[in-house]
């Protein structure tokens, strides 16, 4: 043949041809770990539909963050496990609260070593198990909560938290953090708001991980979006671009690689994306009985997140990565 034909499998040749045209670097300054803080224990307590996360008690937290940021990880994102549960979820806006501790104590040992994200939420803290106030007739009121929701945040910055990182689903949600925040003299804690959150059922192994039931078989299908709404996502993504949100979620990240692509598309924000509890458990259950190699899963999934758009991935698979691409 004369005609000069397309050779795209010449620079696939080699690891270093492949590296070199490479389009998406996974770094481990792109991943943020998740990590649950549990109130009263002493020993971490294993999460057994996580394989590799623990609850950790204040101790194990210290030093699991210690070890994270010196593997080269910049962020982190506590979530807490009270000793007691009330219908308000008052442990979350308690400056003795469980989250509220543990940021001061990994403020003391890392100072700006690490940036301290705080999942700003109260469904680990009531008994109910829903995000919000629940009215006498069961339903979540929207504006009550709000109010709750920027207590917490003056609790969470207070504490020594970078960023609250909004997770209800409230709206108004952002507005509201922001306004308490700036009264109080907290001009400066940045605000992630998780604006696409999916009513996915691939939070299962996170709900035992902070040990949350949703009374009566309810569900978040009233707060949290549809999974078959895009667009929906992109007004939800204005909305809080629109109140001050510093930057922007969109959770889970797999199932949902086409609002990634479009929110990236659409606003100049830093774009965070959560690959949740029931994607890294799927990994490695299907690892465990040897059918995929989980660690190139992992990597696969996680560089394909950060492929869509994303900036920054909150992931379970932190450390392994970390680890990894040392
Ligand atoms: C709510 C919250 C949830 C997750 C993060 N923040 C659970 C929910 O909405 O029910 C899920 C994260 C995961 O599955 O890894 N505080």
């Amino acid at each position: 043949m004369s005609f000069p034909q397309t050779r795209l499998r010449r620079l696939r040749r080699t690891p270093a041809l492949r590296r070199l045209v490479a389009e998406t670097r996974l770094g481990v300054d792109d991943l943020v770990a998740p990590l649950f803080v549990r109130e009263g224990i002493d020993e971490p307590v294993p999460v057994p539909s996580l394989p590799g996360v623990v609850q950790h008690s204040r101790e194990s937290l210290r030093k699991e963050v210690a070890e994270l940021v010196d593997l080269g990880i910049d962020a982190v994102i506590l979530f807490g496990v009270p000793a007691t549960k009330d219908p308000e979820g008052s442990g979350a806006s308690d400056p003795d609260g469980i989250v509220q501790v543990a940021l001061r104590d990994l403020r003391d040992d890392l100072g700006d070593r690490v940036v301290l994200m705080a999942d700003l939420c109260i469904d680990e803290y009531t008994d109910h198990g829903h995000c919000g106030l629940v009215t006498p007739d069961g339903r979540v009121d929207n504006d009550a909560t709000l109010e709750v929701y920027g207590e917490v945040a003056i609790a969470q910055a207070g504490a020594g938290a970078d960023i609250c990182a909004p997770s209800g689903m409230m709206d108004g949600q952002v507005l509201a953090i922001r306004d308490a925040l700036d009264e109080e003299g907290h001009e400066d804690v940045a605000i992630l708001a998780y604006a696409a959150k999916y009513a996915s059922a691939l939070y299962g192994p996170f709900r035992d991980a902070v040990d949350v039931s949703i009374a009566d078989g309810g569900d978040r299908t009233a707060y949290q979006q549809d999974w078959a709404n895009a667009r929906e996502a992109m007004a939800e993504i204005r909305e809080d671009v629109g109140e001050g949100a510093d930057m922007i979620m969109v959770k889970p990240a797999m199932t949902y690689l086409d609002v990634i692509a479009r929110a990236r598309a659409e606003v100049d924000v830093p774009i965070a994306a959560y690959h949740v509890s029931g994607e890294y458990a799927m990994v490695h259950a299907a690892a465990e009985r040897g059918w995929i190699d989980g660690d190139a899963v992992a990597l696969e999934q996680i560089t394909a997140v950060k492929r869509a758009g994303a900036d920054m991935v909150l992931t379970y698979f932190a450390r392994a990565l970390a680890e990894r691409l040392q």
